[in-house]
């Protein structure tokens, strides 16, 4: 079921919005070479715990923190590991929600630590520009198919291919709400997106070949062919003449 959000309750994933931004605008501030991916996850939930809001990923399916830290090759739900070290040269996906009020805010970031190569800087500019075009015309009544298609074709047209077994998702009281929102697709098709729908919009973008693999610990997704992939990501809400970005 997809739901239409009141003003109010707007007004209440506006406030949910800017503390998930906050939260990646603090970890961008925070992000070294030699931390663990572990000291972002304390930073990320010391400071939604001190806005008295709640982490959204935090025992999800009994996911075990609150983020989602991806390193090259990792495309999304890169557990937080006191083990894993970030290192010059890396690209590091965050990915955050937090609920307050009962409503959430999801978005995500990748981050260039130190000397990134050329390959890996276009990579993660490409992707954000996907988001862009995603929602270049998206307004009340658009298909959700353009949203998938926009993405596609600024990817593809880059040279880069699509991650489809990870879709982007309506939002509010729950993290996870109808409708899907696929960053492939063709123009024109899918339900009309209506004004006062809230959605999460993700694209993953990888170097190499679209498929990925899922690891054994039940939540790491890699690229097959272990080539870098990016993530950005925004909750928006839809209104009659185009989107607000609640993330950004
Ligand atoms: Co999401």
């Amino acid at each position: 079921m997809i739901t239409i959000k009141t003003e109010s309750e707007i007004e209440k994933m506006r406030e949910s919005g800017r503390l998930t931004k906050n939260v990646l605008e603090l970890i961008e501030k925070s992000i070294r070479v030699g931390m663990t991916t572990k000291d972002l996850d304390k930073i990320a939930y010391d400071y939604i715990k001190s806005c008295g809001a709640t982490p959204s990923f935090l025992n999800y399916c009994g996911y075990p923190a609150s983020i989602c830290a991806s390193i090259d090759e990792t495309v999304v739900h890169g557990i937080p590991s006191d083990e894993i070290v970030i290192r010059d040269g890396q690209i590091v996906s965050i990915d955050v929600g937090v609920e307050y009020n009962g409503y959430h805010g999801d978005a995500a970031r990748t981050f260039t630590v130190g000397n990134v190569s050329e390959e890996k800087r276009k990579l993660v500019e490409v992707t954000k520009e996907c988001f862009f075009k995603g929602i270049e015309n998206l307004k009340d009544g658009t298909p959700l198919g353009d949203i998938g298609f926009a993405v596609q074709s600024h990817a593809e047209a880059n040279g880069y291919s699509v991650v489809r077994a990870l879709v982007g998702h309506g939002i509010g009281t729950k993290m996870h709400e109808d409708p899907q929102v696929p960053n492939y697709g063709r123009k024109g098709t899918g339900i009309r997106l209506k004004k006062g729908m809230a959605i999460a919009i993700e694209p993953m973008i990888n170097a190499g070949v679209y498929q990925v693999d899922f690891m054994p610990d039940g939540w790491t997704v890699k690229t097959r062919d272990r080539k870098p992939s990016a993530h950005y990501e925004n909750t928006v809400v839809i209104g009659e003449d185009g989107v607000e970005i609640l993330t950004l």
